[in-house]
């Protein structure tokens, strides 16, 4: 069984997600911080998604400071992906993917790995460029096919 798990601080991601849901009726899940501020090093999460029901999982995350967002790291780093297929992609704003999409997607990877999980696709959204509906539409085609 297949979900969506992401983290949002602004509806971006959140807007990948429902349009995802609109393709393919899964359940979409937040992770939600007790503070939502990305200054925090550590934040507590107030609602942990579960994932003992799903062996396929997209996961999304905005990039914040050329990296994960906390809030995402502090999940992925407590959630146990053992034998699970992960599709994972990032929003960002700034032009160019290498300031920051690239290199989160891989520490996600990473992190994901770590976690037993093993992952399958991996999309960067840059949220300012002109191609994005464009680029949307594709994520959805894929990793709903
Ligand atoms: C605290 C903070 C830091 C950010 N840092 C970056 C960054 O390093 N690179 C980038 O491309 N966008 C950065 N952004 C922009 C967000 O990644 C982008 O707007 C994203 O789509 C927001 O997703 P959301 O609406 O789901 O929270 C930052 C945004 C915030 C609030």
């Amino acid at each position: 069984m297949k979900s969506i798990v992401i983290y949002s601080k602004t509806g971006n991601t959140l807007h990948v997600a429902k349009r995802l849901i609109q393709k393919e009726n899964i359940p979409l899940l937040q992770v939600v911080p007790e503070v939502d501020d990305p200054n925090l090093a550590h934040p507590v999460l107030k609602d942990r998604p579960q994932l003992y029901a799903f062996d396929h999982v997209i996961i999304g995350s905005p990039v914040h400071g050329f990296s994960l967002a906390k809030v995402m790291q502090v999940y992925l780093m407590q959630t146990d992906f053992t034998g699970k297929t992960i599709d994972l992609f990032v929003t960002h704003f700034f032009p160019f993917a290498w300031m920051g999409g690239n290199r989160t997607l891989s520490q996600m990877k990473s992190m994901i790995e770590a976690q037993g999980g093993r992952v399958r696709f991996m999309t960067s959204i840059n949220w300012k460029n002109r191609n994005r509906e464009n680029d949307i539409e594709n994520l959805i085609l894929r990793y709903t096919a």
